[in-house]
């Protein structure tokens, strides 16, 4: 969801005000993704790397999302969407990670769509963190070194039980992964839009369903000629 800031500097407005025109946006994809019948749609949110922003950024940013947390509730009930996070949460404010865990807990049989928010989120650190937790398991003889498989990987991921990504969209002109799920993205399709993410319009998202459709998905077999 990239370019809320930069959107705030182009309205002459202060920067959270981008974060909150950012959370309008998510609502309205998260809306139209249902209605094509996506199961499963992630925001990068927060980044491991954002916590290196100034902090009363981060101080907004944390109350901004506080504010979604409660008043979200009511909405994500009514639609039929359940909620799930990754990442980094111990690193959160205390009452945030407690909203969260109530929220995924309230939601957890909404089945129209799951909505993954990527908060505190790395790749790197996601993958370090579950190598930690597999090395323990070694540790403890619970495993041995022929137990890890990719599949066990995936099973200490925080995105155990949820698909690989088909597609990823990245707004606001920017052609980077920024640490963004590097393990399950091996074979996500890209697309990268100049738009700036509070402008990012429900047309523009069935624009990138469409280019996706047009993609021809190998999965390192060859390609059909037929
Ligand atoms: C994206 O907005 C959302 C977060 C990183 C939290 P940015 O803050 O990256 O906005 P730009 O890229 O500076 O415009
Ligand atoms: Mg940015």
């Amino acid at each position: 969801m990239d370019g809320n800031g930069r959107w705030a500097q182009g309205q002459g407005l202060p920067t959270i005000a981008g974060h909150r025109a950012g959370a309008n946006a998510a609502q309205r994809i998260t809306e139209r993704a249902a209605q094509r019948g996506i199961e499963f749609l992630t925001f990068y949110t927060f980044s491991s790397e954002n916590w290196k922003r100034q902090q009363s950024w981060i101080d907004d940013f944390m109350g901004l999302l506080r504010w979604y947390l409660n008043q979200e509730a009511k909405t994500l009930m009514k639609k039929g969407v359940r909620l799930r996070v990754i990442g980094d949460r111990s690193l959160l404010p205390h009452d945030i990670q407690e909203l969260i865990q109530e929220l995924e807990l309230k939601t957890q049989n909404n089945t129209t769509i799951t909505v993954i928010l990527a908060l505190s989120y790395g790749g790197r650190d996601e993958l370090k963190r579950a190598m930690q937790a597999i090395a323990c398991k070694v540790a403890n003889a619970e495993l041995s070194a022929e137990d890890i498989t990719c599949s066990l990987m995936e099973q200490h991921l925080d995105t155990s039980g949820i698909p690989d990504p088909d597609l990823l969209i990245r707004t606001s002109g920017e052609q980077r992964l920024s640490n963004y799920l590097l393990w399950q993205m091996a074979y996500t399709e890209l697309v990268f839009i100049p738009t700036l993410w509070p402008d990012f319009s429900t047309q523009e998202f069935d624009q990138a369903l469409e280019i996706f459709s047009q993609r021809q998905r190998r999965y390192g077999l060859y390609v059909d000629v037929s």
